[in-house]
């Protein structure tokens, strides 16, 4: 795997960066342009990031890509979006195998239309044997039912523990996540990964997601490496 430069000199690279992508809407508003082409551009940029991942060695990165309260939007906007997740998959599914990206799903997928159920899980069966970094994607991800799921699968087998809980989340496998990004502004998870937040550094930009570069990805990486992490320690 590729290792970034700007980790050399000792300092501590995340292995598992989670992204909160925020700010299509407001991307398409300021340019007086449809919704849908905010949403568009939005996926150029994850594109683009992903593989500036790949590339900055990461092991893992999580990305909110649709909320299990994103279904509260209107009919037309949800159905751009999974217009566009079909489209994503379709074009970017053999660059993941020829890459050695792993794919993984944050998230209750077999909400979503036959279609696309059937093309995620052919590209977690293509992708499965894959020797590179884990991109996991959230898809009609809520952290509070991941939560409760997870605590009812794990009473049902033993114990309800920290470990045993955390073995029942979607991420489960995945490393600590060390790094949350969220761009457009806004501070705060929206019920992303809230267990997995635990000890995460927190990183916000007010830059609006389709603007979002691999540079300042690389910055917010950088910046990270230089924090003090203690964990409850001294
Ligand atoms: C993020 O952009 C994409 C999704 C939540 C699916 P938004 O659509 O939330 O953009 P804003 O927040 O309205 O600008
Ligand atoms: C969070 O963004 C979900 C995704 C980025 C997919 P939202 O735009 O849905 O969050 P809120 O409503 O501003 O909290
Ligand atoms: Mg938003």
């Amino acid at each position: 795997m590729a290792s970034n430069p700007a980790f050399d000199e000792g300092l501590a690279a995340p292995r598992h960066v989670a992204i909160i992508m925020d700010g299509n809407g407001r991307w398409a508003k300021k340019r007086r342009l449809p919704r849908a082409m905010g949403h568009k551009r939005g996926v150029e940029a994850t594109r683009q990031i992903v593989r500036a991942a790949g590339d900055l060695g990461l092991e893992a990165m999580s990305l909110y890509a649709f909320s299990s309260e994103n279904w509260k939007r209107p009919e037309d906007e949800v159905s751009d979006l999974m217009g566009l997740l079909r489209g994503y998959i379709r074009s970017d599914l053999d660059e993941f195998v020829e890459k050695g990206v792993k794919l993984k799903i944050l998230g209750n997928y077999k909400a979503f239309a036959p279609d696309i159920v059937d093309l995620l899980e052919d590209a977690l069966e293509k992708t499965a044997g894959g020797n590179g970094p884990t991109l996991a994607v959230a898809l009609n991800y809520g952290a509070q039912a991941e939560l409760a799921q997870a605590a009812a699968a794990a009473a049902a087998k033993g114990p309800v523990t920290q470990e045993a809980i955390e073995a029942e989340l979607y991420s489960a496998g995945l490393p600590p996540l060390d790094l949350i990004i969220r761009t457009s502004g806004e501070h705060r998870l929206s019920n992303f990964m809230l267990w997995q937040a635990a000890y995460a550094e927190l990183w916000f930009t007010d830059t609006l997601w389709p603007d979002f570069t691999p540079e300042e990805f690389t910055a917010a990486l950088e910046e990270f490496a230089g924090r003090e992490r203690r964990f409850g320690g001294r």
